[in-house]
């Protein structure tokens, strides 16, 4: 049986002024009417042999996350709450503990770790490919699942792909953590490299033992904010003064660019990461001039642009590649082209404020 974990604690700064502090990305629904970032990745799971997902997640985001996984039909999923996001390596070591705690010692639960912000068209293959990874990962591979790259994005992992295990699976060579875009533009020409997906399948013995061997500060900390944890109801809330110490490490710099125990199994399902705008205005349906547009929006002489209206009507007359955000409080325009920079927008609110 496997356990899915849920990481949810990132900020998704990059999709201001419709993601925010208190309404991160994962919360929203982005790419479909009805479900969230997170019940989408919650929804993926169906027909799978698994357990109820474990969350992890900010403190101060606990009733959006609890309401929406009872929507998904998870009402008594657990939610680990840290105070302060310590980036992923240690959420997952958390998870890891927890799944572990009053379990024999002779068993490592497999655990599906899968990020709260990705969209996934093809789901029979998404779950097929997790049906490869089982055996490796029980075998005590580390387990990620690769994808083509389709340009040099500096904003994912690379993965260079060994010899061959299995019927699409593979020993990793190496894991570069987002390289800058000459390293990832060799790369991408050398046809040996997948992106890293940022989803994993891994024991949760085998997984403290990497960290235990490349982090053990991250694993100690971790240890000792479980331990001294409060519960109420699903909610497992870690001790703050402890966790706060904790380095910021993301499993891909800690344990994945480290160990030589890893595997990657290739995945062709439709996946991307909706990091930004333009991500998501690539992965939407466009009109005939490669507009995608929501809400009340008119656009006249208009291409390539994403618009979206909240609150007001929004139109635009002969512009391209633009994306356009309006909400009650913010406007966003910006170049289509430039929209990683969006979080200097928030960077700059925050030394504001
Ligand atoms: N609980 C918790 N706490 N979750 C976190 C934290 C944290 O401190 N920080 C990030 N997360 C969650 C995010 O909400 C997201 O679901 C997931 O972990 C991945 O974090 P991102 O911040 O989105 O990572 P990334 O996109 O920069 O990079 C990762 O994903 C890429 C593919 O999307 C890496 O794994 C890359 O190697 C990979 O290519
Ligand atoms: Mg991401």
């Amino acid at each position: 049986m496997i356990h899915p974990v849920i990481i949810a604690g990132g900020t998704g700064s990059r999709l201001w002024p419709l993601s925010r502090q208190l309404n991160p990305k994962q919360f929203l629904k982005l790419t479909d009417e009805h479900l969230s970032m997170l019940q989408l990745t919650v929804a993926r799971l169906d027909g799978l042999e698994t357990a109820d997902p474990l969350l992890i997640c900010n403190e101060e985001h606990r009733f959006l996350a609890a309401e929406q996984m009872r929507q998904s039909g998870y009402r008594d999923a657990r939610i680990i709450l840290e105070p302060c996001g310590r980036n992923t390596a240690p959420a997952i070591a958390l998870a890891a503990l927890q799944l572990i705690k009053n379990q024999e010692e002779t068993r490592d639960p497999l655990m599906l770790v899968l990020a709260a912000d990705h969209l996934i068209q093809d789901m029979a293959a998404f779950q097929a490919g997790i049906q490869k990874a089982i055996p490796l990962a029980g075998q005590g591979k580390l387990v990620t699942f690769g994808i083509v790259p389709g340009h040099a994005e500096t904003g994912y992992g690379y993965i260079q792909q060994g010899s061959e295990l299995a019927s699409g699976c593979f020993e990793v060579s190496r894991f570069v953590e987002k390289p800058n875009q000459e390293t990832a533009q060799a790369y991408l020409d050398s046809n040996e490299y997948l992106w890293n997906s940022g989803m994993f399948l891994l024991g949760a013995r085998t997984y403290l033992q990497e960290l235990q061997k490349h982090r053990p500060g991250i694993l100690a900390i971790c240890q000792a904010a479980l331990d001294e944890a409060s519960e109420d109801l699903h909610f497992t809330r870690l001790n703050e003064s402890i966790f706060s110490e904790c380095p910021e490490d993301a499993i891909d710099t800690a344990v994945m660019e480290n160990t030589d125990n890893a595997a990657v199994v290739a995945l062709d399902a439709g996946w991307s990461d909706i990091g930004s705008w333009s991500a998501l205005w690539e992965t939407s349906a466009k009109d005939t001039n490669g507009n995608c547009a929501s809400g009340d929006v008119i656009t006249h002489n208009t291409r390539n642009s994403l618009v979206r209206a909240e609150s007001r009507l929004v139109a635009t007359v002969g512009v391209e590649d633009l994306v356009i955000i309006e909400t009650k409080d913010a406007l966003l325009v910006a170049n289509k082209n430039q929209v990683q920079d969006v979080k200097k927008v928030v960077d700059a609110i925050k030394s504001d404020g």
